[in-house]
């Protein structure tokens, strides 16, 4: 049976989802905020809606005719859209708004790990009152990072030690307006993302990722959504042991057994330590950028995938195509502190060349593409080895120019791989 899938969001993530689910027996409608030209001309209809507005989506799915769904960003998890589509009978693939606090709850997050022992936990307290945060800066014998409890678009997040000193995080918390926050122990190593599609008490593991937070070459600047990614063409990436691996996978499945009957995508963002592995975050979603690295290898029918899931059924073993992938983003001037929007984008899926392009938050008008305040399009490489992957990824960027948009040319270089290999090297010393 041939099925009918709405696609919720319209980042540079779903643009990957839409692309797999095009290879699949599906009809593909999208909603998202923004009209992202990529998902679009892929769907059979695409709508502009508030997809954290529950009503709003529920009746396009209706409309549509959805037999499944797929919620791509976290913002509508937060806001209850798989609560709602699952409530008018069409199984969304996204955990309901409860169990996505993983991600949107850091405090309950937290708690979490220690109630239920999943390992990997750093340190950590929450706090309600700024005051007797700082307090805690203060008596801490150590670096921590400060750590808003709520979504922050991975941007409230300050490393003291790295970003901050210990009097400008306490300020940092004096001039918010947070609620609540969590100091936690600084984890010094490398990251790393995993990432699981989860349903039926049941997980699939995916190769592991490095994102790029930083938003110039050199890891410098401030944090953003993510810059750019890569991924090799086994399980690990190459600063990684097979173990390491495993490590992040145990707290993935430890995860999984202790939330009840958790469904959609599971993302383990790690610290890779000289203690081992330590988790940062869980994400209830893909990342993004990194499913642009994901899914662009998936040899799996990613909606056989959903199917089993909603069906209750096992759910298939994931296979992946032996390549190795770099992701590069292209984001506005002055992303994410000052970002000058309206440049056109010069690049099309038609002169992208070996690359795969995907569209972010870009403008779509009548004479063209142009770029939002937002992360505008990605890149991605496939080849046989990181290097080779690189290379397509920046031929492409070259065809995009650089007026008006910002890049960062070092990810997945083999300087910048040299580095994260040394520095891990370095900690287990
Ligand atoms: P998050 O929003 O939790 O993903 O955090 C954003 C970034 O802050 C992460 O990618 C890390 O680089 C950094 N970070 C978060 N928690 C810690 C920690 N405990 N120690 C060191 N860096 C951290
Ligand atoms: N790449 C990080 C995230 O999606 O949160």
């Amino acid at each position: 049976m041939s099925e009918t899938v709405l696609l919720v969001g319209g980042g540079g993530r779903e643009h990957a989802i839409a692309r797999v689910l095009d290879d699949s027996d599906t009809a593909l409608y999208a909603c998202a905020g923004n009209r992202n030209p990529g998902i679009a001309r892929l769907a059979d209809g695409f709508e502009t809606l508030e997809t954290t507005n529950t009503t709003a989506v529920v009746s396009y799915a209706e409309e549509v005719g959805a037999t499944l769904a797929v919620v791509g960003p976290e913002g509508p998890l937060a806001a209850g859209v798989a609560d709602a589509l699952n409530d008018a009978g069409i199984y969304a693939f996204g955990p309901n708004a409860d169990e996505a606090r993983i991600e949107t709850d850091k405090a309950y997050q937290r708690r979490f790990m220690r109630e239920h022992g999943v390992p990997g936990c750093p340190d950590f307290e929450t706090f309600d009152d700024m005051e007797a945060a700082c307090e805690f800066i203060d008596d801490y014998d150590g670096d921590l990072a400060v750590k808003p409890a709520g979504l922050t678009g991975g941007k409230g997040v300050k490393v003291i030690g790295d970003q901050v000193t210990d009097e400008e995080a306490k300020e940092y918390l004096r001039d918010s307006d947070y609620d609540r926050v969590v100091l936690e122990e600084r984890l010094v190593g490398e990251e790393f993302t995993v990432q699981a599609l989860v349903a039926n008490d049941q997980l699939r593991v995916t190769p592991a990722v490095q994102d790029h937070k930083r938003a110039y070459e050199g890891d410098e600047g401030p944090n953003t959504g993510g810059m750019g990614s890569y991924s090799d063409a086994g399980l690990e990436l190459p600063f990684m042991t097979e173990e390491d691996y495993h490590e992040a996978v145990e707290v993935l499945e430890a995860t999984v057994a202790a939330l009840d009957d958790y469904r959609g995508i599971l993302y383990g963002q790690f610290m890779l330590t000289a203690d081992g592995v330590k988790v940062i975050e869980f994400n209830a979603r893909f990342g993004d950028p990194e499913a642009m690295n994901t899914l662009p290898v998936l040899a799996t029918d990613f909606l056989d995938v959903l199917v089993a899931a909603r069906e209750g059924d096992d759910l298939p073993k994931l296979t992946f195509a032996p390549k190795a992938t770099v992701c590069k983003y292209a984001v506005p001037d002055g992303y994410p502190t000052d970002p000058e929007a309206g440049a056109k984008v010069k690049i099309s899926e038609e002169n992208a060349g070996d690359a795969i392009l995907f569209y972010a938050s870009v403008d779509e008008r009548d004479d063209g593409i142009y770029t939002t305040t937002s992360r505008s399009f990605a890149v991605v490489g496939l080849g046989e080895s990181i290097a080779d992957a690189e290379e397509i990824a920046e031929d492409a960027l070259s065809v995009a120019g650089e007026e008006g948009l910002h890049m960062r040319h070092d990810i997945g270089t083999e300087a910048l791989l040299q580095r994260r290999i040394d520095h891990v090297q370095e900690l287990r010393n």
